[in-house]
């Protein structure tokens, strides 16, 4: 289901020492992390949850104790038992959620993206299947799409230009002001944020999420299945995150699974396995870094420990990242 899954957490330990899980917002929860709750003491009979919400994103962890929780997204309804702290169940906006069958001993952890926000809710059923059907059929204003293309998407920002023989599934969410050319292919569980270029020949996978001012050059490949094979599918896609304003040079491939960092730019051809820091200028098979751009996309000149940009601007490496001083 899409905007609803289980992510597995990494466990550091063994069973003779225990376990330990560390998680940190926007690297295993996939948000920054605003606010935390919990749910415990809760009788057998006492059902839960009856809502929606139209922005926050959560992730549901049982510390402790098991909970059923059941997931409807307007057009597919699942049910999920939670009973193990090295799992996280990821709900996005608009899954509707109820919970039951509470065992005494529970604990449901839960790590929200916003702050408490009463109008984030839909608490009536109905209004909630209202609200989904509105959104499948909006109109899309102000976006140019070229008659050649196929545009099933309903969520296409204003400005946005759409060219021949490209293809856009009907979850993918694409915002504001963006190119995307010709022959481009993109699935449903896919975000491209504002003033965003996709060239021609790029295909985005489900699990792809690109932030506003990216350039994504021609052909460029992104993977979002690290161990392929014909007709198998992993439980979940990897998930790759391309970060505000980076680039991503002409036909380099994107391993499933990273971070491309803020303002980054990776050479024309690189195949990127590992996470790139912001301002990082990576080359080559395995791409490695040599060296660091300015976020008007000049190479910046060390001196002194300080990094000048012509444009003006300068950075510094403070706790191992390039920041911004002036
Ligand atoms: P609700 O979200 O309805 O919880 P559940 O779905 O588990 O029944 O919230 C229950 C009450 O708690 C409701 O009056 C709103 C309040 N509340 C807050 O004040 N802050 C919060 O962060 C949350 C999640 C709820």
């Amino acid at each position: 289901m899409k905007n609803c899954r289980i992510i597995d957490f990494k466990k550091i330990g063994n069973s003779d020492v225990g376990f330990l899980i560390a998680l940190e917002g926007n690297r295993e929860v996939p948000f920054n992390i605003k606010r935390i709750y919990y749910i415990y003491n809760v009788p057998k009979e006492i059902k839960r949850g009856f809502h929606t919400h139209k922005r926050l994103e959560q992730v549901l962890i049982c510390m402790n104790g098991s909970v059923k929780i059941k997931v409807d997204d307007g057009n597919e309804k699942k049910i999920i038992e939670l009973n193990d702290p090295s799992k996280g169940l990821y709900i996005g906006p608009g899954v509707w959620r109820e919970m039951y069958d509470f065992n005494q001993n529970l604990v449901l952890l839960v790590l929200a993206s916003e702050y408490y926000d009463e109008s984030d809710y839909i608490r009536d059923y109905e209004e909630f299947m209202k609200y989904k059907n509105n959104k499948k059929n909006k109109s899309i204003k102000d976006v140019f799409i070229h008659d050649k293309a196929i545009v099933d998407s309903r969520s296409i920002g204003a400005g946005t230009k759409v060219w021949g023989f490209t293809h856009i599934l009907p979850d993918a969410e694409i915002g504001e002001n963006c190119n995307i050319c010709e022959h481009v292919f993109i699935e449903n569980d896919v975000k491209i944020g504002n003033n965003v270029t996709i060239k021609c020949g790029v295909y985005i996978w489900d699990g792809v999420f690109i932030e506003d001012d990216v350039f994504v050059g021609p052909c460029v490949t992104f993977i979002n299945d690290i161990h392929p094979r014909s007709k198998m599918y992993p439980e979940t896609f990897e998930r790759t995150f391309i970060k505000k304003g980076s680039s991503l040079g002409a036909n380099s491939t994107i391993m499933g699974g990273i971070t491309i960092g803020s303002y980054s730019t990776i050479g024309a051809g690189s195949v990127v396995l590992k996470n790139v820091k912001n301002y990082e200028i990576v080359v080559g098979n395995p791409a490695k870094p040599i060296g660091y751009n300015c976020q008007c996309g000049a190479k910046l000149k060390k001196r002194n420990n300080i990094y000048k940009c012509k444009c003006g601007k300068s950075y510094k490496i403070i706790d191992s990242i390039l920041k911004s001083i002036f």
